[in-house]
C-alpha cells in the first residue's frame, strides 16, 4: 500500500515537516511506502486560475499540473495531509491545492440537476494539524468544530472521501511528543483503512 503525505508550509526544517516525514517513517516501518508531497518545496501554484475555472465549468482539459497532482493522489492508497493551522484553518497554499486539484470531473461530478456523485470514497484521509494555541482556546471559541465542519465534512466529505483521522496537535512542553504520535499514527494508516473498508 502506498501514501501520499501532503505538507503545506514554507520551512523545511519546521515541526510540520518533521511530523510529515515521522509519518512518512511510521508508513515504512509498518511495510509500506510513503511519498511526501512538499508543496511549498515543489513550488505548487495554489492560485485558481481562469484555466481551472473553465475545467470546473467543463470548458477544458485540466492543465498538466493538476493532471499530474491527481494521478499522485490517484496512486496513493491513503491520503495524509499535514499542515500547521493559520488563521483557525488550512494555510491558503494548501486551500489553494485543494481548490485546484479537487476539481469537478475528478474529486465529484457536478451534475446538471444540481446532483452530485462523490467519486473519492475508495481514499481515506488522515488530517494532522498543527496549532500555536491550546486546546482550551479551540475549545473556547468552538474553532475544532469549526475546521471539522469545513475541512472533514464540507471538503472530504462532498468528495465522498472517508476522514479516518483527524488529529490537532497542540503546544506541548517536549514537542518531540509529536513525532512519537506522527510516526505511531503512519504505522497505523493501513491498518486503520482496511477496517474502515470492511466497516464500509
Ligand atoms: C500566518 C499564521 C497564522 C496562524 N494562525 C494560527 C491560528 O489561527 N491558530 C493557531 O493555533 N495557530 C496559528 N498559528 C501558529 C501556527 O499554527 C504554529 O506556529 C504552527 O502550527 C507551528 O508549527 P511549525 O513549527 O511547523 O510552524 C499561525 C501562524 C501563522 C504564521
Amino acid at each position: 500500500m502506498h501514501a501520499l503525505v501532503v505538507v503545506a508550509h514554507p520551512d523545511p526544517n519546521s515541526l510540520s515537516h518533521a511530523v510529515a516525514q515521522a509519518l512518512a517513517d511510521g508508513v515504512s516501518n509498518a511495510g509500506h511506502t510513503a511519498e511526501i508531497a512538499d508543496l511549498a518545496g515543489e513550488g505548487f501554484d495554489p492560485r485558481f486560475s481562469l484555466d481551472d475555472l473553465s475545467v470546473h465549468r467543463r470548458e477544458i482539459a485540466q492543465p498538466a499540473e493538476i493532471a499530474a497532482e491527481q494521478a499522485r493522489v490517484d496512486r496513493a492508497d491513503a491520503l495524509v495531509l499535514v499542515y500547521p493551522i493559520y488563521w483557525w484553518s488550512m494555510p491558503a497554499l494548501l486551500k489553494g491545492w485543494i481548490d485546484r486539484v479537487f476539481a469537478n470531473g475528478w474529486a465529484y461530478d457536478e451534475l446538471e440537476d444540481m446532483k452530485t456523485v462523490k467519486k473519492l470514497r475508495h481514499l481515506p484521509v488522515h488530517l494532522v494539524a498543527l496549532a500555536g494555541a491550546d486546546l482550551r482556546t479551540f475549545a473556547r471559541h468552538g474553532y475544532y468544530g469549526a475546521m471539522r465542519t469545513q475541512i472533514d465534512h464540507g471538503i472530504f466529505g462532498y468528495c465522498g472521501a472517508p476522514v479516518v483521522t483527524s488529529e490537532l496537535l497542540v503546544p506541548v512542553p517536549d514537542m518531540s511528543a509529536h513525532l512519537d504520535t506522527a510516526r505511531a499514527l503512519g504505522g497505523k494508516v493501513f491498518a486503520q483503512a482496511n477496517r474502515a473498508a470492511e466497516a464500509a
